[in-house]
């Protein structure tokens, strides 16, 4: 049974996607307590963004449960939100409008009109909050998304690859306040990344995944307080571990399955 304490419970999660002959994803069991921040990492392919998406309840996976605070997870939810690979905005609709949008959904626009104003100040989007977001470039329009997921302050929030079109200055500040604004208001956040040195400036816990079936092959605690000194020699330590650590399972299951093709 799901502990009291987990938000998440996943047990025995396997897919296989119509049309294919092997699963995407394999024997997926994943507990994530309530107001932690977990970054799932591997390689491309392996199906990170599809155990988000289940979470999110817009897949049902073939085998297995996905539960929130015990409640099967059959579709999407207000109390969660999800921002996908590519930030998905209403073209015709300004900055403001974009980021507004699901508190104009849920009714509540007019009582937090300066949550917007205030996450856009955030996001480094203060100029722009009257321009149409076809005006903007790829990693602004990425920001007004990210706007608009935390506007509603969602229970949960899922991340896929979330600062990965960033400069490297906005996306270490964006790292540092996202996972302070979640600490800050007890959001459970899901992350997807390729970067590790993002997982452990961001994650209480890193689960490392593989592929060919996608699996969970390791996972580790990241204990440092935030905001986080990535050069601290411990920062930079636990960095170069889980590096090897993910070199060191990704390569060991290349080799089986070599050995078994
Ligand atoms: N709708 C679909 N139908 C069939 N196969 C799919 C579908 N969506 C994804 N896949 C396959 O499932 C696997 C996992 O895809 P997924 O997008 O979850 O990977 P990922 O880990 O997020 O990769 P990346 O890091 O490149 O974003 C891939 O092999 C992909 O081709
Ligand atoms: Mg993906």
């Amino acid at each position: 049974m799901p502990s009291k304490a987990s938000n998440v419970w996943i047990a025995n999660l396997s897919h296989t996607f119509k049309k294919q002959t092997k699963p995407t994803l394999k024997d997926i069991n994943l507990s994530i307590p309530k107001g932690q921040l977990t970054a799932l990492i591997g390689r491309s392919g392996c199906g990170k963004s599809t155990l988000l998406q289940m979470i999110a309840g817009l897949l049902i996976p073939s085998d297995g449960a996905i539960r929130i605070n015990g409640h099967t997870v059959t579709k999407p939810s207000a109390k969660w939100n999800m921002m996908f690979q590519k930030p998905s905005l209403y073209p015709w609709m300004t900055v403001r409008e974009n980021a507004a949008l699901g508190l104009v959904f849920s009714g509540t626009y007019k009582d937090k009109k300066d949550k917007v104003e205030d996450l856009l100040d955030m996001v480094g989007l203060a100029e722009h909050k009257d321009k149409n977001v076809q005006q903007l470039s790829g990693g602004q329009q990425q920001r007004v998304a990210l706007a608009r997921s935390l506007a509603t302050e969602p229970e949960i929030l899922l991340l896929d690859e979330p600062f990965s079109a960033l400069d490297a200055f906005t996306r270490t500040s964006l790292q540092n306040e996202v996972s302070q604004i979640c600490h800050d208001q007890g959001i459970t956040m899901v992350m997807v990344t390729h970067d590790i040195e993002e997982a452990v400036a961001m994650a209480d816990k890193v689960i490392i995944m593989s592929q060919n079936p996608g699996e969970i092959v390791g996972e580790l605690s990241v204990d440092f307080s935030y905001p986080r000194d990535r050069s601290s020699d411990a920062f930079n330590i636990l960095k170069e571990q889980l590096f090897a650590e993910f070199e060191k399972i990704d390569q060991a299951k290349q080799k089986a399955l070599q050995e078994t093709a």
